[in-house]
């Protein structure tokens, strides 16, 4: 099974090395024709998230799929997969794949006879690069989120007609099982008609923080995380009720991270990045970790791309509390807040039907602790050892501000209550790297999508029509901030 490779400060599922799941959330797929040709990808973006496909290629689906071609606007990176491709072919050395800038994708695409393009680049450069993809022959995989505005939207959107090419919007939080029972239950019909959704999603210090650091926290580069983040969070809502978003207020600003601030609380002469910087828990050391060393800060002189900048200073353009009202073309709203500097992380949906209600509790990490050298520890939810000792060891120092697992441990609720019945509690089927752990089925569905046995109950498969209406909610919450005005999604032409 290929490791599940999320964001570096994400918490990590509690079981992600579970291989057996729920037939019903693990789809079945048929054996590989024999002498079928494998289709070949190119990955044009070779950060942290390329990790997983190329990991998924040369790994669990290289009987289908062969890694073709890289491209990315730093050398460095590009060299670090194509070392890790040769050794997973255990080739003893780099695989000498073929390797290009974005401006010569066309050029790629037609050499290197790519089928299919994988694009893991910044979410503003996605639109261009879909749409010039398909111009130049290859169908595309396009991480979340789709695009970061409207006139990106329109881009893939005339792509798609001109082309007739195929868009993959890689949704993994649809393939975690509890955001698919949630579906089960509405599509059920067991609380009738939904009438409203409550929504509210909290980031932590470590992994909210993140968004802080590097090209997310400036608006023209991600969207904001109403588009950036929040595009899973919109994509969900829309998945569960089957419906189309049509009218969005929102209110939003900067209030914890930011140089202003942080004077404010008094955290002044702050360290321009956390590499080198000791004892402080806001700090994101990148010699600590191998994989970010290499891919990031050892590639730092082609770009002068920063992975590790300080949270609290100058130039964040994006907003860390946000609030929406999101109005349902069939008449249901969404009220649905989003904070990124939460001392835990997880979510809380609450469905709110004409028979009654659903409740899903989700803590994907129950507590941050700070290690003996002040620092965060990066994942303590991994294991319970692991939680264990994070909080012996704090206790220790005695700079612990949390008590890992506590009265908040790890994992999910969901609850359905009929109008004068009692609450029963779901149970959530076992996926593949536990609870929270989609995209290792999503990448099942990626590559093998045609030897699917049956069709998915679930409808889990996103194209870019679901990418369009999961960013169109950020894209008008965007406008909403700008002019204090709620505003209709049909007048932003998308
Ligand atoms: N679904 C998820 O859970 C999930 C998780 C993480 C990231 N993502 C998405 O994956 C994408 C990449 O995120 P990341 O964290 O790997 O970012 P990253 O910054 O680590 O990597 C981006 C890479 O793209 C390269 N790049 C920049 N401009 C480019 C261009 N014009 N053409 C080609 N390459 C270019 C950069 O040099 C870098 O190597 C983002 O869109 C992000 O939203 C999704």
């Amino acid at each position: 099974m290929t490791s599940i490779d999320q964001n570096p400060t994400a918490p990590r599922p509690a079981s992600a090395s579970s291989t057996q799941g729920d037939p019903a959330v693990v789809p079945q797929f048929a054996p590989v024709p024999s002498a079928r040709p494998r289709k070949r990808y190119a990955v044009v973006g070779t950060g942290h998230r390329a990790g997983m496909y190329v990991d998924a290629i040369t790994g669990d689906h290289a009987d289908v799929a062969e890694l073709v071609a890289l491209c990315d606007t730093n050398p460095t990176r590009m060299a670090y997969y194509d070392q890790q491709v040769g050794e997973a072919l255990g080739l003893g050395g780099p695989a000498n794949l073929p390797q290009y800038g974005p401006e010569q994708l066309e050029t790629m695409i037609l050499s290197q006879q790519v089928d299919v393009v994988i694009v893991t680049s910044p979410d503003y450069t996605h639109a261009d690069l879909v749409a010039r993809a398909q111009a130049a022959g290859a169908d595309v995989v396009v991480e979340k989120p789709l695009t970061t505005d409207a006139a990106g939207v329109r881009t893939i959107t005339d792509s798609v007609r001109a082309t007739g090419r195929d868009v993959v919007m890689t949704f993994n939080y649809r393939y975690g099982p509890r955001n698919s029972t949630l579906r089960e239950v509405i599509a059920s019909g067991e609380i009738g008609e939904v009438t409203s959704v409550h929504f509210e999603w909290v980031l932590d210090t470590v992994h909210g923080a993140d968004y802080f650091r590097r090209w997310h926290r400036e608006r023209h580069h991600s969207g904001s995380l109403l588009i950036h983040k929040s595009s899973h969070h919109f994509d969900l809502v829309n998945w569960w009720l089957g419906d189309t978003p049509a009218r969005v207020y929102a209110s939003a600003g900067l209030k914890f991270y930011g140089a202003e601030n942080a004077a404010r609380r008094g955290l002044t002469d702050r360290p321009a990045r956390g590499t080198g910087t000791q004892g402080d828990p806001w700090a994101f050391d990148l010699t600590a970790d191998p994989r970010l060393k290499a891919l990031y800060l050892d590639a730092e002189h082609h770009d002068g791309y920063l992975r590790d900048r300080d949270v609290f200073t100058d130039g964040i353009t994006i907003d860390d509390n946000m609030a929406l009202i999101v109005d349902y073309t069939r008449g249901a709203t969404l009220t649905y807040s989003l904070n990124a500097h939460s001392p835990w992380e997880g979510y809380t949906v609450t469905v709110n039907g004409t028979k009654g209600r659903a409740e899903l509790t989700v803590v994907e990490r129950g507590a941050v602790l700070l290690g003996e050298d002040g620092q965060a520890i990066l994942d303590p939810s991994a294991t319970p050892e692991e939680v264990a000792a994070a909080a012996q060891r704090a206790v220790l120092s005695g700079v612990s501000t949390n008590t890992a697992g506590g009265e908040r441990p790890d994992g999910d609720l969901l609850l359905v209550q009929k109008h004068w019945e009692a609450a029963r509690r779901v149970p959530i089927p076992a996926g593949i790297g536990g609870h929270g752990g989609g995209d290792a089925i999503l990448l099942m569905e990626v590559f093998r999508r045609d030897l699917r046995i049956g069709d998915d109950p679930l409808g889990r498969a996103a194209g870019y029509l679901d990418g369009l209406n999961a960013v169109a909610v950020g894209i008008a919450a965007n406008v909403s901030l700008r002019t204090g005005q709620a505003v209709a999604i049909a007048d932003l032409d998308l």
